[in-house]
């Protein structure tokens, strides 16, 4: 019995081993393994301050003008995360009164709108979530 199970292990093993098309596949796979090599942002999604923000981000309309990575209407959140990572926590609370409030000048001429209806204790969380995104 325990010679069949082996052998049909093998044979299974041989199987997805066949085929040169897959093996160009695994290269290229380990490659991106190892370009993304970022270790924090792993962890991320077991944080409290990250899952609260990141579902409040995505409830209101910032991902029309914000991406992670790249910019849109608005800065990309990591660049926002760069800027004030090294200011005390201050900064959550000024930057949670400018997405109520809105306003521009620091990235740019284009400002971002107000939201009114956005509490500070939502904004501030929402604030949380970008400053974890920072490299
Ligand atoms: C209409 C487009 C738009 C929307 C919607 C928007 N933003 Fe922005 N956001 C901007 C722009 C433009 C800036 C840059 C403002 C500046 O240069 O001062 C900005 C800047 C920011 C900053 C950095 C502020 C600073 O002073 O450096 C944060 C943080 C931010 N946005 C968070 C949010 C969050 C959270 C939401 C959703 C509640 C949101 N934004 C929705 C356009 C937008």
């Amino acid at each position: 019995m325990k010679k069949f199970i082996l052998s049909f292990g093998l044979g299974l093993l041989l199987i997805s081993c066949g085929g040169s098309g897959d093996d160009k596949k695994t290269t290229e796979e380990s490659k991106e393994e190892t370009k993304a090599d970022v270790p924090a942002t792993t962890d991320l999604s077991s944080n409290p301050d990250y899952q609260a923000g990141l579902g409040l981000v995505a409830k209101n309309d910032c991902l029309t003008c914000h991406k992670i990575d790249e910019a849109l209407i608005g800065p990309p959140y990591r660049d926002v995360a760069n800027k004030y990572a090294s200011m005390s926590d201050t900064i959550v609370t000024h930057l949670a009164g400018k997405i109520i409030h809105g306003g521009g000048g620091v990235w740019g001429e284009v400002a971002m709108t107000a939201h009114p209806t956005v509490s500070q204790g939502d904004a501030e969380a929402m604030v949380k979530y970008i400053m974890l995104l920072k490299k």
